[in-house]
């Protein structure tokens, strides 16, 4: 038996050599999902009364098309409901990606994306992030563009897994008016916008509805496992990436929609204990790293990530230093090379997991930070 050729172009996630093989006892620090308990309102939606649960249309549940074009200010014809921004990501690049294109991406950036690009027949093109803070830096996406004269579609992810860096209006403007004179499909990524410390950082809406926004319920309203996510721009856009998404899955689970509604109503209260939740994580994070290793940190842009940089004698294996931790410190942390050749000097530590698990994986780390005597 042999797979599909398409396949021979996808590379096994180095995430999965990290978090396979995990020991009993090691604490959690590489997971992307939040910890905390599913909110309330999508516990008691899914214990809905008797009657059928039959298909919803395939753009989603009337209801909750309507509450997330109310959440993002747009008209319900601009909402796409999909399995997850990872099903609107497939379906738009499916869509409009044509074979033998480029699609830029970030570097470091999330790994669906360059795997994404690949399986619809392009070719994934880096694009840096700045080097301070590795926000978007349009100077540098915009020279990237220019001298890639296929490009189809451009991706942001902001704020950005695994850095935690956003990107502020002017960049954003650039970067759309760039692609719009190209009449390139600009996805923006932004599954963690509302999960800040303090003002909410900007998005693709806020300059342009030339773009597409993609979201869901899997981050600030804390239920990855609902597989409810949407794309929301120009209705031009998402009819082709409807039909993509209509034909592979047909719709996104009708109970899963139902519980998404409920958690959408209940978006202030619901995003407002998330950040709560965020909040005293990164605080413990930065105490701890404050105490073991004299390190101040300042929060990201937003995210539940930590981009911490790596001793310099781990770049040259980044992945070696990562599998040392998880073995003999019991830390599972992903090496920043997992997102790109960018990301190689740091660790991404996710800070969902408990106050108490980040205080004792921070001492379990520390000792592989400090120069050996
Ligand atoms: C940047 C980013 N985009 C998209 C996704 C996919 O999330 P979902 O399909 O659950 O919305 C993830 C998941 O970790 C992510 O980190």
């Amino acid at each position: 038996m042999k797979p599909a050729s398409r396949l021979s172009l996808l590379k096994p996630s180095p995430i999965r050599a990290i978090t396979d093989g995990t020991p009993p006892g090691a604490i959690p620090l590489g997971l992307g999902e939040p910890t905390w308990a599913l909110p309330e309102p999508a516990r008691l939606a899914l214990l809905r009364p008797a009657g059928p649960c039959g298909y919803v249309p395939h753009v989603g549940l009337p209801d909750l098309r309507k509450a997330v074009a109310t959440f993002h200010g747009a008209t319900v014809d601009e909402v796409l409901i999909t399995t997850g921004s990872q099903g609107a990501l497939f379906s738009l690049f499916q869509a409009w990606v044509e074979p033998g294109t480029k699609v830029l991406v970030p570097d470091p950036g999330f790994v669906a994306y360059p795997a994404l690009a690949r399986m619809a027949g392009a070719v994934p093109v880096t694009y840096p992030l700045s080097p301070d803070h590795f926000r978007l830096d349009a100077e540098a996406l915009l020279q990237v563009l220019e001298a890639t004269p296929d490009a189809s579609a451009v991706l942001l992810n902001l704020p950005s897994n695994p850095t935690g860096g956003g990107g502020d209006l002017a960049a954003l403007r650039r970067v759309a008016a760039a692609c719009e004179a190209r009449g390139l499909l600009l996805i923006s990524d932004e599954v963690y916008r509302d999960l800040h410390f303090g003002v909410r950082p900007p998005g693709l809406r806020d300059v342009t509805d030339c773009g597409v926004v993609v979201s869901s319920v899997s981050k600030g309203w804390g239920a990855p496992g609902l597989r409810v996510g949407w794309a929301i721009g120009d209705p031009a856009w998402l009819t082709p990436a409807r039909v993509v998404h209509g034909y592979a899955v047909t719709g996104t689970a009708t109970p899963a929609q139902w519980a998404a509604l409920a958690l959408i109503e209940h978006s202030d209260a619901i995003l407002a204990e998330a950040r709560a939740a965020i909040l005293e994580r990164w605080e413990a994070l930065a105490t701890a790293l404050n105490r073991e290793l004299g390190q101040t940190v300042t929060p990201p842009d937003g995210t539940f990530y930590h981009f911490m940089p790596l001793p310099t004698e781990a770049h040259a294996d980044p992945l070696a230093f990562a599998l040392r931790l998880r073995d003999e410190a019991g830390v599972v942390a992903i090496p920043g090379l997992a997102f790109g050749e960018g990301g190689r000097g740091h660790l991404r530590l996710s800070f969902a997991a408990t106050p108490e698990q980040l205080q004792e994986g921070i001492k379990r780390l520390a000792p592989y930070w400090k120069p050996r005597p």
